[in-house]
Parts: C-alpha cells; structure tokens; sequence
C-alpha cells in the first residue's frame, strides 16, 4: 500500500481508513529541562516523518553507519513498505505540571476524567506524559517504529506502559468493511467516518474558539484497556448477546431493521409489544440522541496478551476514541454505559489514558507540539 502523507493539517491516523495493527506507547519524560523535550520532539518528528514514508528511522539506516557506533536505526523493518504506518503523538496532563512551566497552557478539556463507575483502572498501565499510537498493516512495520522512537528517546523519556492490537474494530471509512470484534459482532458501524466533513468540524477537531489556540486542528484522544471477560461471553445465548448490543449478530442489523446501516427504530417492538431494542442496550445507551448528541470517532483495536495463569485468555478491546471534547463526549457517553449497560457484567475497564493531539506538522521545518515552546 501506498505510504500515508505525514505532512498536513491534521496528523495522519485519526481519520485515516484505520490499519490493522497497532502498537500504542505512553512515555513519562524523565529529563526536567523544556529544552531537551522540544529537541526529543524535533527528532521524534523527523523519524516519524521518514518512517512513515518507508525509510528507516536515521539518515546512516541500520548499516550505512559507523562500524563503531550503534546504527540509527534497528533494522527489523529493513525491506518491508512503509505498510500504511502512521505516527500520532499526544501529551497527557501530566506534561502541563510545574516542571516545563506548562501549566498555563493546559487546556480545560485536558482536565483529569472523573473516576466512573465499575472503573478497575491500574495507574501502572494508565496515563503518561506522553503517548504515540503506531498503527499499521504489518505488526513489525509498527512495533520497529515504536521501538526506533524509544531509542531515540533514551535519556529523556522511559517507556511507562505499551500495547499491542492485532484487529481493527472499527472503521473510519465508508470504503471499508466492518471488522468484528472478540465479542464476534460488528464494530464501528455507528462511527464517525473521514466522509462526514461537517460533523467532523463539529464534533472531531477542536476549533479556533475553543479556548487553547495551540490545539486547533488537533483532537482529544482517550484510550481505555477493556478486558473481556470472554469465557462467561461465550457461555451466554445468542439472543441474550444480540439483546445486549440491540444489534444482531451475523449481519450488524439493529433489531427491528434488515440491513447494518439501517436507521435504528427505537420505538421498534417484538411480537409480545416488548421494545426489540432494550433500556440497557448498549447501542440504545451509546446513542448521540441519548447523550446530547455526543459522537466519537473509534479506532480501537482487539488484544489478547496470552493466558492470565488462571486458564482464561487476557483478552478484549483496546478502546481509542478520538473527540473534539472528552468531558462533553466520552465521559457523557460512559457515564450513560457505566451505570446501566447490559455489557458491562462481561467487561472490565484496567487502563485509562487521555491526551492532546496536537495539530498536523505543516513541513519539514515544523514538528510535533510546536506552538507549546
Ligand atoms: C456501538 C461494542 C465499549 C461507544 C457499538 C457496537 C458494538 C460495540 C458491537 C455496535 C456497532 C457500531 O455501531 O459500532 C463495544 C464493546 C465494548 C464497547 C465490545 C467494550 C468492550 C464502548 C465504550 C464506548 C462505546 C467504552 C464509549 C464510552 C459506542 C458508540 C457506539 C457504539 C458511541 C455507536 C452507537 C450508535 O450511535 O448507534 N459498540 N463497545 N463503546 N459504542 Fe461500543
């Protein structure tokens, strides 16, 4: 496939058709000068840039350097195509403390999420200063960048937590099909795709007015790790998991209609006068009509991280949702699920992440975060 533009308004990888494979990072910044965290950026912007285009991550590669000195780049990706990889960065709360005098650049919708209910979260695989999410269509192409940004970063980040996802489940594009998810249904129906250009405006990017100019033209991005509880899943009958998403199985249709794009009737009722669509149906509760209006742009992707030593596979989905406003979308929308959806006796949310996607990288002479330093 053909290499995805690193340069642009916005960064690649939220809009993007969504890859198949993800590797996704979060960063603590462990050097304390402002300085050193705008040069790490302007290298990690320039590997990126080069990456992303199929080159390897320095100009010297994995073996056009010096016999002495360690290669600036690792090599496992030598010979592979740039396999669609995009490179997204984001900057958690934690970055805007004392130590970069940031704080005052902090904007309102980066405020901490409120802790929700059934939240299980674990603060060793949560937050962090700073994230990237590499998705691409092979997994070596995606974990090599990962890994070359890391490198780079010796000395002024470590690594705080990481994830891998071998299935998209969701869409971002009418020109795809709808992947599934591990709970075997279609996932990403309902989502925002890169057509819908108005709602986008309206709901995805953040805009001129919206209160911290550095971040117009980027996105919020929440991540939360969701662990399915897959062995109780598979035990539950058909119509019991169809009732709990309120859309059926093989085709994605909602209850009630025929087709996976069908309109949901909400209203529709079954033989015995009963709403085919219940009250704790996840898709009734998701809904932007029962939120407001909030929508979400998902990109999540399926995990399983082997066998959790008590025979049961650690498994489930790696939720990302990218939003003009977290507080407004993503918290209006869990507060709705938290509470009542029929889903939640078969998940578990262990991880939280929220960032600030700066704006794209307009050319070579610009990198990630800019406007901040
Ligand atoms: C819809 C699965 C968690 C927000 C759906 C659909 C499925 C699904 C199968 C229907 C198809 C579609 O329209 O995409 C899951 C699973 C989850 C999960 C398995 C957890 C393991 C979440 C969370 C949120 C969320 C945490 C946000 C807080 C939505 C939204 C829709 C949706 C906004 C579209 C509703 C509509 O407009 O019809 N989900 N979901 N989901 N989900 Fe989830």
């Amino acid at each position: 496939s053909d290499p995805v533009p690193f340069y642009g308004e916005h960064q690649a990888g939220i809009v993007t058709p969504a890859q198949d494979r993800l590797h996704f990072v979060s960063f603590d910044v462990t050097t304390d000068k402002k300085a050193e965290l705008a040069e790490l950026l302007q290298e990690w912007t320039a590997a990126a840039a080069r990456m992303t285009q199929g080159q390897e991550a320095g100009a010297f590669g994995a073996v056009g350097g010096e016999p002495e000195a360690p290669p600036d780049d690792t090599g496992e990706a030598l010979g592979l195509p740039a396999s669609g990889l995009t490179l997204t960065v984001g900057f958690g709360g934690s970055l805007f403390d004392d130590r970069f005098g940031l704080a005052s650049r902090r904007p309102a919708a980066l405020a901490d999420l409120p802790h929700l209910p059934g939240d299980a979260l674990l603060p060793e695989i949560s937050g962090g200063d700073l994230c990237v999410q590499a998705c691409a269509h092979d997994p070596q192409v995606a974990v090599h960048a990962i890994r070359n940004l890391a490198r780079i970063g010796f000395g002024r980040v470590s690594v705080r937590w990481s994830q891998l996802g071998f299935g998209r489940t969701s869409s971002t594009s009418r020109a795809q099909a709808t992947p599934r998810n591990l709970m075997g249904f279609k996932d990403g129906t309902a989502n925002l795709k890169l057509e819908d250009v108005a709602l986008l405006r309206e709901q995805l990017w953040v805009g001129p007015d919206d209160g911290s100019g550095w971040m117009t033209g980027g996105s919020y991005l929440v991540t939360r790790k969701i662990r399915m509880l897959v062995e109780t899943w598979d035990r539950a009958p058909l119509a019991e998991q169809e009732q709990i998403f309120g859309r059926d199985k093989g085709e994605g249709a909602p209850l009630g209609g025929k087709a996976e794009f069908d309109v949901i009737d909400f209203d529709a009722k079954g033989p015995d006068g009963e709403a085919l669509i219940k009250d704790d149906a996840h898709v009734r509760l998701a809904h932007p009509s029962h939120n407001g209006g909030a929508r979400l742009l998902r990109r999540g992707y399926n995990y399983v991280d082997g066998s959790d030593g008590l025979g049961r596979l650690d498994a489930g989905l790696f939720f990302i949702a990218y939003q003009r406003d977290p507080h407004r979308q993503f918290v209006a929308v869990q507060r709705s699920l938290a509470g009542k959806d029929s889903l939640n006796e078969y998940i578990k949310h262990v991880s939280s992440g929220l960032f600030a996607c700066p704006p794209g990288v307009r050319d070579a002479g610009d990198y990630w975060g800019r406007a901040l330093f």
